[in-house]
């Protein structure tokens, strides 16, 4: 669960280079694109001119180099030639990228073409609410505070927080110890310490925050089908605070 400093600069390198991977995918005009065309654009970015590996290929039998999690998609939607993304929908790519033997997580939701305002509004309290928790990170502060302070944010603002998925240690392997809720009360759970490396990515529902999983075992859904929205950052615990590892050259950690 701690990483020693080397270990945290390979991983930052890793965080890094994951970040290019989506300044690849916010290029792209998404309208009338396939997800499998997205996913293949980003996986032949990673191995051919990253060098490389998509670490969810092969991860508990996956065959792709993301998931794409469209409208009332939660997570781990699977990539199809079929599924044309369309001026309206809010979609979700999450990449996992291993360079160096570490692996770096992170996710965005994108705005295909003109969106809702209440689509829109729900992608940008997800994403303010995962900074609500980035910001909740420093030694000394515990667990509870980061899922509080993300839960706080997304019921203030009316929508719901998925409980079935949370957070995740990250290092050598995807999914490391702790378990990082995105709810939770203050002054509670682990405490954080210094060299601590895990992932934060909230999901917010417009409507309830209950979810289905669909018959392919993968594909998670909202169970009104109402929309859901995510965002997803690496961070490491630091001396004195927070370091965003995959943090995206357009982004600042003053949010
Ligand atoms: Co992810
Ligand atoms: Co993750």
């Amino acid at each position: 669960m701690t990483k020693r400093p080397e270990e945290i600069a390979l991983m930052a390198e890793s965080g890094r280079l994951l970040a290019a991977v989506f300044g690849e995918l916010d290029k792209l005009n998404l309208i009338g694109m396939s997800t499998m065309a997205v996913n293949d654009l980003a996986e032949r970015f990673i191995v051919d001119t990253l060098a490389a590996r998509p670490a969810s290929i092969g991860q508990y039998g996956y065959a792709y180099a993301l998931n794409s999690s469209r409208n009332h998609v939660v997570c781990h939607g699977v990539p199809s030639p079929s599924e044309l993304l369309q001026a309206g929908d809010i979609v979700n790519f999450d990449i996992t990228l291993e360079k160096n033997g570490y692996i770096a997580d992170s996710s965005k939701t994108y705005l295909v073409g003109e969106v809702s305002p209440l689509a829109k509004r729900l992608v940008q309290v997800t994403y303010e609410a995962m900074w609500k928790g980035i910001k909740a990170v420093r030694p000394g502060a515990r667990l509870g505070d980061v899922g509080h302070a993300i839960e706080r944010h997304a019921r203030r603002n009316g929508y719901s927080v998925v409980r079935e998925y949370c957070g995740h240690g990250i290092g050598r392997e995807m999914h490391e110890p702790p378990q990082v809720l995105h709810w939770g009360k203050p002054q509670t759970g682990l405490v954080l310490r210094e060299g601590m490396v895990f992932t934060i990515e909230p999901m917010l529902n417009e409507g309830r925050g209950w979810v289905d999983t669909e018959d392919d075992g993968w594909t998670v859904v909202t169970r009104d089908g109402k929309l859901s929205a995510q965002f997803e950052h690496t961070v490491a615990v630091t001396r004195t605070g927070v370091r965003v590892l995959t943090l995206r050259p357009e982004e600042t950690t003053r949010h």
